[in-house]
């Protein structure tokens, strides 16, 4: 299952270093229903905040998964309140975790910029997205943008694991990369309007 993957990746790749998993303050980005919640509470982290879009999604963590997060955001991650993004700064988080919601139409790359650029510098980024994001076959602005950010100076990679993400309706394997890393620096936007992923 991707969130425990996800979440072990992360794990691993913090143990890796001298810092404690038990003391990350993670964002949740597109968190749903807060699978990703069960399995970090696992290793314990020291505050998690969900943020999603539609407010289902924390309707459905409240029935199914309630009290698992110190504060849960219905937001659009493209287009931020102000002061929602200043009232969640505050929370001065240093890990980001997106899970099943990248490269299928969901989560905007604009969206996972502004997460990861809302998280304190020297701070983790952890998240799965399909296998075809390394073939430069696969021209979506999501997968570009990946690219570009795994090669650049503000993500270092740690640890990436290509797993089997579940069974078609055909019953074929669909293949996921797993990928955890340390972010270095914010994102400018200059870096993304030079690549044109603007
Ligand atoms: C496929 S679900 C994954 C849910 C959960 N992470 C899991 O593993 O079960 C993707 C989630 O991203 C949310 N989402 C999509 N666009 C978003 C945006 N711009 N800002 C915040 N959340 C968004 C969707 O509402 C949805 O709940």
């Amino acid at each position: 299952m991707s969130p425990s993957k996800v979440s072990s990746i992360l794990y691993s790749t913090v143990n890796q270093t001298v810092e404690n998993f038990s003391e990350l303050r993670v964002l949740d980005l597109g968190a749903g229903n807060g699978m990703m919640r069960e399995e970090l509470k696992k290793h314990g982290v020291a505050r998690l905040i969900g943020v999603d879009i539609i407010p289902e999604a924390y309707e459905a963590t409240l029935r199914d998964r309630p009290g698992l997060y110190d504060a849960y955001y219905i937001e659009d991650f493209c287009d931020i309140d102000t002061e929602i993004k200043e009232e969640i700064q505050q929370w001065h988080l240093d890990c980001m975790v997106t899970v099943a919601a990248l490269g299928f139409g969901d989560i905007p790359a604009k969206a996972f910029i502004e997460a990861f650029n809302i998280i304190k510098s020297e701070g983790w980024i952890a998240f799965n997205i399909k296998e075809t994001f390394l073939d430069t076959s696969d021209d979506s602005g999501f997968s570009r943008m990946i690219r570009e950010l795994i090669f650049s100076e503000y993500l270092d990679i740690y640890h990436i694991e290509r797993y089997r993400h579940r069974n078609s309706i055909e019953g074929e394997p669909l293949f996921y990369f797993a990928i955890a890393g340390r972010k270095n620096a914010d994102v400018p936007s200059e870096f993304l309007k030079s690549k044109n992923l603007l």
